[in-house]
């Protein structure tokens, strides 16, 4: 088969090698010439796609930015991104835009398929209309689904094949295209009756991870302020063997998805006149979270008699979770900037993130981002650094709890199963 690729980002890089590797061609489109050439140099700019892993299947995958290739597939998969606008409403753009070209170069005997997460209804209303303006009918000329991409970047236990897939088609037998589609690189797929419900599953999911690591935000902002240990705290509750699931506090939440997604069916909602309570509650308290910790800030340098003001402070890490580089609606970027704005001399340390340009500022060494800063702030845990070895040097604040040393006095008996661990980073982890 030959599957086209509509956006090479974090969700369509990933897709397009692991089709390639099950043996199949790909056709790879982007609108970045700059991301197409670099593929075409055999170069990753995906974390979990190392640059050696594209090489060994670089025959097979085409990168393009001509949308007339899409004319060659067999199925066509779209990934672009699906952000919301400066008022915070749904921003299709490079939806409708990917929907155009597809339209464009659409045959019949072709599966398209949508995988970017939106509100229900926007297959079936935006992106149908599009393709059926070439006078070819949707189910019955060409097959129309969609898969919500669940992929965790940086996860490394779960990845796209051993990741269900859920499926929705317009008709049974365009699910069923989808689901062989999908069964070459899934390990198991889970066909639903609809398109909206496949589309909603996935909010379910971030909406679920958004509600829950707002409720463990505000309640460690409380525990603050009564001068109980959240995590001793979490760590005794999540002995319970049932009926609960540990989410862990954090700065903030960030990513392209949780503090996005969610916001795409508010809106929907809106239109129904139906006020979506949860989504907006938790994403108050998440987007107010990095100025909890800007006072935490505040108070460490107080503690020294110092004022933020002058003050040299070292951040560790500013991707929004660890073992990435991206930074999009990451929490770093709210502290720093409040930070800077009551004068405090910034350096930072994150070997994912080469430059923060908004701020003027470039990735230092550890050692030199920790020479003679009044405090150290541990906004993300990246593998591989030593955080007690920084807590030890430099009067730190610790975000993500990664050098509390009191851990857990309650642990679950060892016949107990270990409660899942489901930390205050986005998913997307798949998001
Ligand atoms: N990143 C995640 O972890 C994740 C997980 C699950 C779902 N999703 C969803 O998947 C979708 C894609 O997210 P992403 O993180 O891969 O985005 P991304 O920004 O990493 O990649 C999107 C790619 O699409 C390209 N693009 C934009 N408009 C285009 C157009 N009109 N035609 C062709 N290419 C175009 C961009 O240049 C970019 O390379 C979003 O809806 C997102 O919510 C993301």
């Amino acid at each position: 088969m030959t599957i086209g690729i509509v956006g090479l980002g974090y969700v369509g890089l990933p897709l397009a090698v692991a089709f390639a590797e099950a043996g199949q061609r790909v056709v790879g489109v982007d609108i970045s010439e700059a991301r197409v050439n670099q593929l075409r140099a055999g170069e990753s700019y995906i974390e979990d796609i190392p640059s050696e892993q594209l090489q060994a299947v670089a025959s097979r995958i085409e990168a393009t930015t001509r949308t007339t290739r899409l004319a060659l597939c067999d199925a066509v998969i779209i990934c672009v991104p699906t952000p919301l606008t400066p008022n915070r409403e749904p921003d299709l753009g490079p939806l409708i835009g990917a929907s155009q070209v597809v339209a464009d170069a659409l045959q019949a005997g072709q599966l398209v398929v949508l995988e970017s997460t939106t509100y229900p209804g926007t297959t079936r209303e935006r992106v149908l209309p599009i393709l059926e303006e070439t006078g070819l009918v949707a189910g019955r000329d060409f097959h129309l689904a969609f898969s919500p991409e669940r992929v965790d970047p940086g996860n490394e236990i779960h990845a796209l094949h051993n990741t269900p897939k859920i499926i929705g088609g317009l008709t049974p037998a365009c699910r069923n295209r989808a689901e062989a589609l999908y069964g070459l690189v899934c390990e198991s797929v889970v066909p639903v009756s609809t398109l909206e419900v496949a589309e909603m599953g996935k909010l379910l999911e971030n909406i679920f991870r958004s509600v829950n690591i707002a409720m463990v935000n505000e309640l460690s902002r409380l525990a603050d302020r009564m001068g109980i240990d959240i995590w001793e705290v979490i760590d005794a509750a999540s002995t319970k063997p049932f009926g609960f699931m540990r989410f862990e506090p954090g700065p903030g939440m960030g990513g392209h998805c949780l503090p996005v997604d969610p916001f795409y069916l508010s809106w929907k909602a809106r239109e129904l006149d139906f006020a979506t309570e949860f989504i907006e509650l938790a994403g108050k308290v998440n987007q107010t979270q990095p100025y909890f910790c800007v006072e935490q800030a505040e108070r460490a340098l107080n503690e020294q008699g110092k004022a933020v003001k002058g003050a040299k402070i070292a951040i560790l890490g500013v991707a929004y979770k660890p073992g990435v580089g991206d930074i999009r609606e990451s929490p770093a970027l709210k502290i720093i900037d409040r930070l800077q704005a009551l004068g405090a001399e910034i350096a930072y340390h994150d070997p994912f993130v080469s430059e923060l340009k908004q701020f003027g500022l470039h990735n230092t060494e550890l050692e030199q981002a920790l020479a003679g800063a009044d405090i150290a702030l541990i906004v993300t845990a990246h593998p591989g650094i030593n955080h007690d070895h920084i807590a030890a040097s430099v009067p730190t604040v610790d975000f993500r709890g990664v050098t509390r040393t009191q851990r857990a006095v309650a642990r679950p008996p060892a016949d107990l199963p270990v409660p899942r661990v489901e930390q205050n980073q986005p998913m997307e982890v798949a998001a």
